[in-house]
C-alpha cells in the first residue's frame, strides 16, 4: 500500500531552497565561474570567538546533554528578558517565553495554539514561504494583502482590515520583512496593533531580522495590554550568527503561553540546553559585537543598492534591507522560476518570487546577507550576462 499523505500536505509547494538546489545540482558544473549563492538568509560570519569558546567549555558540564523545561531554563529567559529591556526600552518577563527550536518551531507553537483547520491569518505579500507553507499544513487559509511597489513591501493597514472576515484569527507580518527587507515603522506597528485589538484578533510579528534595525524596533513591550493580543517570534539564529543550532523563541502574554508550553512538550520538549547557553552568553555579553555586524550588513545593503544603479543593468530593485534585495526581472515572458533557472545558467542561484505568495512572478529575492562586500560586483556581472 502507498502511504496514505494528507492532500494538505501534497498541495504544499517543495521547500524552495531544495527546489533551487536541485536546479543546480541538474546543471553541469562550471570551475572557471564559482557558484554565487544568493538562496538562504544565513549571516554569512561566524559566531563571535568568545560564544564559540563558551560553548566549549558548556559542552565539559556533567548535564549539558539533558532536557530542560520545556520553557528553557529560568536564567536563560531572565538574560534574554534583558536583552528585549535594552533593545526594545520594555522587556517581557521571563515567564512571558518559551526558548524554541529555531523561530519555525515558535512559529508552530503560536499558530497551533491560536488557529484550528478553517481559520483564516492575514499575510503580507511577499510573505515569508515557510509561513503559507506552514499554515496550508494546518488547514488554515493564508489570505495574502497584495504586494503593493509603491509601498516598497509596507502593508496598507485599510487594505488589511478589508480583508478580515469572521474566521480570520491573526494578522501576521515580518519586520523587518523576508523577502523584500522592509522595516515596518514603529508608529504603524501601533496602528496594527490596535487594528488587532478592535477586531480581537492576534497580531503575529515575525522579528527574526531585529537585531539588524537602529534603534528600539517598536514599542509594544511598553504598552501593558500587548500581554493580550501580540505574540513575537524571535530568531537569536540571525542575531548571533548560531542558525544551525536553532535557537528562537515565542513571546506572549503569559495565558497563551501556558497553552503553547502543552505543544511545546509534546512536539520538541526543549531547546537544546548548549543552544540555550550560547543564547544566555550571547544576550549578556555580545551587545557590541551584534551592533557591529548589524553596521556591516547596512553598509553591505548600502553597497549593494549603488551597485545595482549600474546603467546597463535591466533588473530594478523594488526593495531592499540588510539580508535581502527584491528584485524585478526583466523578462516579461518568463515566470520567476524560470527566470531564476535562467541566473542558474549564469551561475547564481536565488529564489523566485512566486515562492513569496500569489502574483509574484515579475520579481526574484537576493540574500544579499549570504555575501561579503568583495563578490557584489561579481554578482552585478551575472545579472548582466544572464
Ligand atoms: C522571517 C523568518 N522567520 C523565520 C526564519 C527561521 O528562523 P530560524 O532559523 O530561527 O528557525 C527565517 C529564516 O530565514 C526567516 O527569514
Amino acid at each position: 500500500m502507498a502511504y496514505p499523505v494528507s492532500p494538505a500536505i501534497i498541495g504544499i509547494q517543495p521547500p524552495p531552497i531544495t527546489e533551487v538546489k536541485g536546479w543546480l545540482a541538474a546543471m553541469p558544473s562550471s570551475p572557471d565561474r564559482p557558484l554565487i549563492d544568493l538562496c538562504q538568509a544565513v549571516p554569512d560570519y561566524p559566531p563571535a570567538s568568545e560564544l564559540l569558546a563558551e560553548m566549549g567549555r558548556a559542552l565539559q558540564s556533567a548535564d549539558i546533554s539533558r532536557y530542560t523545561p520545556d520553557e528553557g531554563l529560568a536564567s536563560v529567559r531572565e538574560s534574554v528578558s534583558a536583552w528585549y529591556g535594552r533593545r526594545y526600552g520594555a522587556a517581557p518577563k521571563a515567564d512571558e517565553m518559551i526558548l524554541t527550536i529555531g523561530a519555525s518551531q515558535a512559529f508552530w507553537l503560536a499558530m497551533t495554539t491560536l488557529c484550528r483547520a478553517g481559520d483564516e491569518v492575514i499575510v503580507q505579500a511577499p510573505a515569508y514561504f515557510d509561513h503559507p507553507m506552514a499554515l496550508a499544513a494546518f488547514g488554515v487559509k493564508p489570505v495574502f494583502a497584495p504586494f503593493v511597489p509603491e509601498r516598497q513591501g509596507l502593508p496598507d493597514p485599510v487594505e488589511l482590515e478589508r480583508l478580515i472576515t469572521p474566521r480570520t484569527r491573526a494578522l501576521l507580518l515580518v519586520t523587518p520583512s523576508n523577502p523584500t527587507g522592509a522595516v515596518l515603522p514603529p508608529v504603524m506597528v501601533r496602528q496594527l496593533f490596535e487594528l488587532a485589538q478592535r477586531h480581537n484578533l492576534a497580531l503575529i510579528l515575525d522579528e527574526t531580522y531585529n537585531a539588524f534595525v537602529e534603534g528600539a524596533p517598536h514599542t509594544l513591550f511598553s504598552d501593558p495590554a500587548w500581554r493580550d493580543s501580540f505574540v513575537h517570534i524571535a530568531s537569536f539564529g540571525k542575531t548571533f550568527a548560531l542558525t544551525g543550532f536553532r535557537a528562537g523563541a515565542l513571546i506572549a502574554g503569559e495565558k497563551l503561553i501556558r497553552e503553547a508550553l502543552k505543544i511545546q512538550d509534546s512536539m520538541a520538549v526543549c531547546q537544546p540546553r548548549l543552544t540555550q547557553l550560547a543564547v544566555q552568553y550571547g544576550c549578556d555579553h555580545l551587545d557590541p559585537w551584534v551592533a557591529g555586524q548589524s553596521a556591516m550588513m547596512a553598509r553591505r545593503s548600502d553597497q549593494f543598492n549603488r551597485a545595482f544603479r549600474h546603467p546597463e543593468l535591466r533588473f530594478s530593485l523594488a526593495a531592499s534591507g540588510s539580508f535581502f534585495a527584491w528584485v524585478q526581472h526583466p523578462w516579461l515572458h518568463l515566470d520567476s522560476r524560470q527566470a531564476a533557472r535562467r541566473l542558474v545558467e549564469a551561475r547564481l542561484i536565488c529564489l523566485p518570487g512566486a515562492a513569496f505568495g500569489p502574483g509574484l512572478d515579475s520579481y526574484l529575492r537576493l540574500a544579499i546577507g549570504n555575501i561579503s562586500e568583495e563578490q557584489i560586483p561579481a554578482v552585478i556581472e551575472r545579472l548582466l550576462i544572464a
